[in-house]
């Protein structure tokens, strides 16, 4: 059957996307309804979802003869416009060339393309296989200005998502300028949902908080210039009846790395509207006659399995199709990151001995982090000048690259590219490529300038440095950091009513250069940082699989940071490292088997300098590689399962399962210790109920149903400890 029905006597959309169902109608004044989003239905008479309360006082409606609930205020509006009687968030301002902000879009008429179109110059996701998916365009029209709105849903075979975004063109003689153009909304009947946000910082990223839903707005946004550390653009609405593993939960994810905005607007008859795109505080964009603008993609799940379901169908859709390159689906290599083992006090001779120690320990990758390059020996200077320190490296990139090759190991490099030191011969030559207001202060953080990546010769020049170090180098993998807030939002070649454009072209501009580089470079892996965890997004996954998750690599902080990040994205996507003891970001000390159960995600590596730990520790190390060798596919294409978290468990637990079902590894770390409690069992999820396992630590043999249904008993822990349970299939 169809993924996308069209019932054209009542004009009812009836979208399926796995075992879920979303329902729209034209109701008979033509504007889009939403009827219904939830676990899959037949297909019948859906008119009465077009129905709307009667609400009264106050609404504005185009005739009174049928009654003041035939307000789009009242109604659950698909893409709610301002200036049309909804006076809630809207979707879509503008102002028309009359100074006037009045928009009225009706239907008129729909397509259906076979498949998942990508959009230019923006993340988006692909199919992998012919016939995964289907795109419903529905065309809505002001047909005094000649705006015209195409809102798009995309829907899948495979999984309960559904990605959405809209292209605003202009069919009219006058430019407008877009105020507010989101990428899509929801309005739910009711408001009876647990919000679940997240909050953070440098080095505390994705921090989860959960609040029933009160009247009005509540949300979460970025005006830093990216998505940020202090909130990720996801939200999640669950019913209070719902847990992590049963009940309705629906996930919005946008796919964007710059400023957004992600809110929940409770009305004052009790229905939520959902809804997230480009945060309008501080765009605006000037719509020329016969040109289009279109949103950034959202990203939608439900799940009735509760909070894993939303997150598994989330992991899938991004693993599978938003991230991409030759290692979306592999194990990562093992890395080393000179980092927090060597920072600035890099030189070839260091990392020639690193190199020849990280080959004996089973280490694949060396990474070269900052201080390579210009001058810099500390954070004052530098960014921009992408060429060899000399006298760090003597021979370059190159002489290091093959010191380091010739001892086994591939050879990955840092870059901060969006960034230019005061303090660099790129300043002096062009101070006009900084993002700046002119005659006016340019900020500084970390020392550096914003780089105004806008500008098509900004992202020549990247592009050729970056390109360059990649082949004189050898490289294998690039990490891709930037460090600082935007404040001085402005770029010298647009004109004054073009200035509130520049967040979202300078995001372009990065998209485009990222676009050019993973297209010239597929084998490369690049990896996405800022300063940790302050642009882990769905849109960089587009182009860089894995994201460096935090700079606190405390295996307990970890927990929480992963934690929160897991409700969302991927475990592939998670760059997860062992530190050294006491560790550099909480001086706190936690053996060494917790942080490295605890950096098992998708793309592990070490964060330290090998020569410096003695023979015990370099052993150890040895180990943790060999046998992160076996698992790394199991941690990259494995279901996640989270059994037990901090903010509720005072512990934390999780599990891989193999997607044949024949293998499970199970972690389950402590906090604290729990001197008189009960045996802590765990049940597990995503097993074949009807198989044996053994548990090859214990040498216990349990059923699949027994695991299930009944749990895994856990051994006691000490504080601030780890025990992992490998349990085969028999
Ligand atoms: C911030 C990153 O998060 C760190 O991992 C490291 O690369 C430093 N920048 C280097 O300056």
């Amino acid at each position: 059957m169809k993924l996308i029905r069209f019932d054209e006597e009542r004009r009812i959309f009836h979208l399926t996307s796995g075992d879920s169902s979303y329902i729209m109608g034209v109701n008979a004044q033509n504007f889009l309804i939403h009827g219904y989003w939830g676990r899959k239905l037949p297909d019948s008479d859906f008119n009465y979802l077009m129905e709307t309360q009667g609400h009264s006082s106050f609404e504005a409606c185009e005739d009174n003869e049928v009654g003041y609930w035939h307000s789009p205020n009242c109604m659950r509006m698909e893409f709610p416009v301002t200036g049309r009687q909804d006076v809630k968030k809207t979707a879509l301002e503008l102002k028309n060339a009359d100074g006037t902000n009045m928009l009225d879009l009706r239907y008129q008429g729909y397509k259906i393309h076979e498949g998942k179109p990508g959009l230019p110059g923006l993340p988006a996701t692909y199919e992998t296989e012919k016939g995964q998916a289907e795109t419903l365009e529905v065309i809505l029209l002001d047909d005094h200005s000649n705006i015209e709105v195409s809102v798009f849903y995309s829907v899948w075979a495979h999984l309960n998502a559904i990605c959405r975004w809209a292209v605003v063109k202009n069919n009219g003689n006058t430019p407008v300028m877009l105020e507010r153009v989101m990428s899509g909304c929801v309005d739910f009947p009711d408001r009876d949902y647990i919000m679940t946000t997240n909050y953070g910082a440098w080095a505390n990223e994705r921090q989860i908080e959960k609040h029933r839903l009160f009247s009005g707005v509540q949300g979460l946004y970025s005006r830093k210039g990216t998505s940020s550390h202090m909130h990720n653009p996801f939200v999640i609405l669950q019913r209070p009846t719902s847990d992590e593993y049963q009940g309705d939960v629906y996930g919005a994810v946008l796919a964007y790395s710059g400023n957004y905005e992600a809110v929940v607007d409770v009305d004052s008859y009790g229905m939520s509207r959902m809804i997230l795109g480009i945060n309008p505080d501080g765009f605006t964009w000037k719509l020329e006659p016969g040109e289009t603008f279109t949103t950034p993609e959202l990203c939608l799940a439900y799940s009735y399995k509760g909070v894993n379901g939303m997150s598994n169908t989330f992991h899938k859709l991004f693993r599978d199709h938003m991230a991409r390159g030759k290692y979306k689906n592999t194990r990562r290599p093992v890395l080393l990151n000179t980092w927090e083992g060597c920072y600035f006090g890099i030189n070839e001779e260091l990392i020639e001995n690193i190199a020849k120690e990280a080959a004996k320990l089973g280490v694949e990758l060396l990474v070269v982090d900052d201080g390579w390059f210009g001058e810099r020996n500390n954070d004052m200077t530098s960014l921009g000048d992408w060429y060899p320190n000399k006298a760090k490296l003597p021979n370059g990139v190159e002489g290091m690259a093959k010191k380091v090759n010739a001892a086994g190991v591939d050879l990955g490099i840092w870059f901060e590219p969006e960034m230019i030191s005061k303090e660099s011969q790129l300043y002096k030559k062009h101070p006009e490529w900084t993002l700046c207001v002119k005659g006016r202060l340019i900020s500084q953080g970390r020392n550096q300038y914003v780089l105004d990546m806008s500008r098509q010769d900004v992202q020549d020049y990247l592009y050729d440095c970056i390109a360059d170090t990649i082949k004189k180098g050898n490289i294998t993998y690039v990490k891709w950091d930037y460090n600082r807030n935007h404040a001085e939002i402005g770029s010298e070649l647009l004109p004054a009513d073009r200035q509130g454009e520049v967040g979202h072209r300078y995001v372009l501009g990065l998209y485009a250069l990222m676009e050019r580089l993973v297209t010239n470079f597929p084998d490369v892996l690049f990896e996405s940082c800022s300063g940790g965890g302050g642009r882990f997004d769905a849109g960089l996954l587009y182009y860089m699989p894995q994201a460096w998750t935090s700079d606190d690599t405390d295996a307990i902080m970890r927990l929480s940071i992963q934690y929160g990040t897991s409700l969302v994205y991927p475990l592939s996507s998670m760059s997860a490292h062992i530190s050294v003891c006491p560790n550099h970001q909480t001086w706190r000390s936690v053996s060494y088997k917790t942080r490295q159960d605890v950096a098992y995600t998708g793309s592990f590596g070490f964060e330290l300098d090998p020569l410096k730990l003695s023979e015990e520790e370099r052993a150890q190390m040895a180990a943790t590689a060999e046998d992160y060798k076996s698992y790394g596919d199991l941690f990259v294409n494995g279901d996640y399962y989270r059994l037990a978290n901090i903010y509720d468990d005072k512990c934390s637990a999780w599990m891989f399962v193999s997607p044949e079902k024949d293998f499970a590894l199970v972690t389950h770390a402590s906090i604290d210790v729990n001197i008189e409690g009960p045996q802590k069992k765990f049940k597990l999820y995503g097993l074949d109920e009807n198989a044996t396992y053994v548990d090859e630590g214990r040498g216990r043999i349990y059923s699949g149903a027994a695991l299930m249904y009944d749990g895994l008993p856990m051994d006691g822990l000490g504080d601030r400890a780890t025990a992992t349970y490998k349990l085969k299939k028999m």
